[in-house]
């Protein structure tokens, strides 16, 4: 049966990196029988241009017929003194919360090609291979009250960090799941010695896990944690978290591969539809030059490809592509150490010709 994907571009380098997955998806049509159709759609401040509003009616429709939706990045300079309430960015947790893509997988995996751009020293990060699952569709990011308003005359600003039972049992069963196919250990990350909310998480994920006896699974306060990933990462297999705490140790264990380019993410409801990201952001100040980095995104085809398409096949095939090309030399700007490199244009051409 035909699968749908929608692609939502987004702003900055979102165009230039999302053309080259969206080519790298048009290749696997072409000449390895992947039966989809594509089609795009306006987000973040390309919507707010044309529209009005970060996530039109339209758009928001369009992805929730969608098998799996395809996103560059969103926001810029251009939008910051927006409300907060119509800021690009809103159109993503738009997404995430409309979607209910409650789990969010941010591998942190080193290309030992690019071990020299970690900033940790080299035998701390060979062979890195780290999986962060955030829950994304709860806790501070979206719960109520939230808002800033005038007490005793003085402003007052307020978010509230909830989690209901049934939100953390199933972001540990998605935990559980992932680290049962990896090295069967999972480390649930908290605030439980300070936070209630957490001392909850933590206790249903210990009961969850009970499920699953051949995972191991440990717990480490966020803190904790954050010294942990710079002062020795291989000691994790999965990492299960909340929203913020995910946002936050996500982007850490990112830099640790040192190449934020290079990082994909799968945000997933509970049916398998998901939407699929490069880790990093718009990039205002290199948007428009054509020389990011589009192996990130295409690294995201290769997810949705495994998570949402059921072809597993081609998904080795897109990652192993990238492998060749590192292998290869090819190096856009933010992997070349100053050496030498390629646009973003030739590095599509490159893990296009290695699919070949
Ligand atoms: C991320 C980003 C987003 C988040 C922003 C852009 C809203 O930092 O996906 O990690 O905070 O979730
Ligand atoms: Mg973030």
């Amino acid at each position: 049966m035909t699968q749908s994907v929608l692609v939502l571009p987004g702003d900055g380098i979102g165009p230039e990196i999302v053309a080259q997955a969206k080519r790298v998806l048009e290749h696997l049509q072409q000449h390895h029988g992947l039966d989809v159709t594509l089609e795009e759609a306006l987000v973040g401040g390309a919507a707010i241009d044309s529209t009005g509003i970060p996530l039109p009616e339209e758009t928001l429709q369009k992805a929730k017929c969608a098998d799996a939706v395809l996103l560059g990045a969103v926001g810029g300079p251009k939008w910051e003194a927006l409300d907060i309430s119509i800021r690009p960015e809103k159109a993503l947790l738009g997404l995430r919360s409309q979607l209910e893509l409650f789990a969010n997988l941010r591998p942190a995996v080193l290309y030992p090609q690019l071990a020299e751009a970690s900033s940790l020293k080299a035998e701390l990060v060979a062979g890195l291979d780290i999986l962060i699952i955030r829950e994304l569709t709860g806790g501070i990011y979206f719960g109520q009250p939230r808002g800033v308003s005038e007490v005793n005359g003085e402003k007052v600003g307020v978010n509230t960090y909830v989690y209901s039972e049934s939100e953390i049992r199933r972001i540990a069963h998605a935990g559980f799941k992932a680290a049962q196919k990896r090295n069967k250990r999972l480390c649930s990350v908290d605030k439980a010695n300070v936070l209630e909310v957490t001392e909850l998480w933590r206790d249903v994920v210990t009961e969850v896990g009970k499920e699953y006896p051949d995972v191991e699974l440990s717990h480490m306060y966020v803190d904790n944690a954050a010294m942990q990933l710079i002062r020795e990462p291989k000691q994790f297999d999965v990492i299960v978290t909340g929203n913020m705490f995910g946002d936050i140790l996500s982007d850490a264990a990112a830099m640790l591969t040192g190449s934020i380019g290079m990082l994909p993410s799968a945000s997933l409801d509970a049916n398998g539809k998901g939407m699929y990201e490069p880790i990093h952001g718009s990039a205002p100040d290199i948007a428009g030059g054509g020389v990011a980095n589009p192996l990130a995104t295409i690294l995201s085809v290769a997810m949705m490809l495994r998570f949402s398409l059921q072809r597993a096949d081609l998904a080795e095939q897109v990652e192993k592509a990238v492998g060749v090309v590192l292998d290869q030399g090819y190096r856009t700007a933010d992997i070349a150490a100053g050496n030498e490199s390629v646009n973003t244009q030739a590095m599509g051409d490159a893990v296009i010709a290695a699919l070949k």
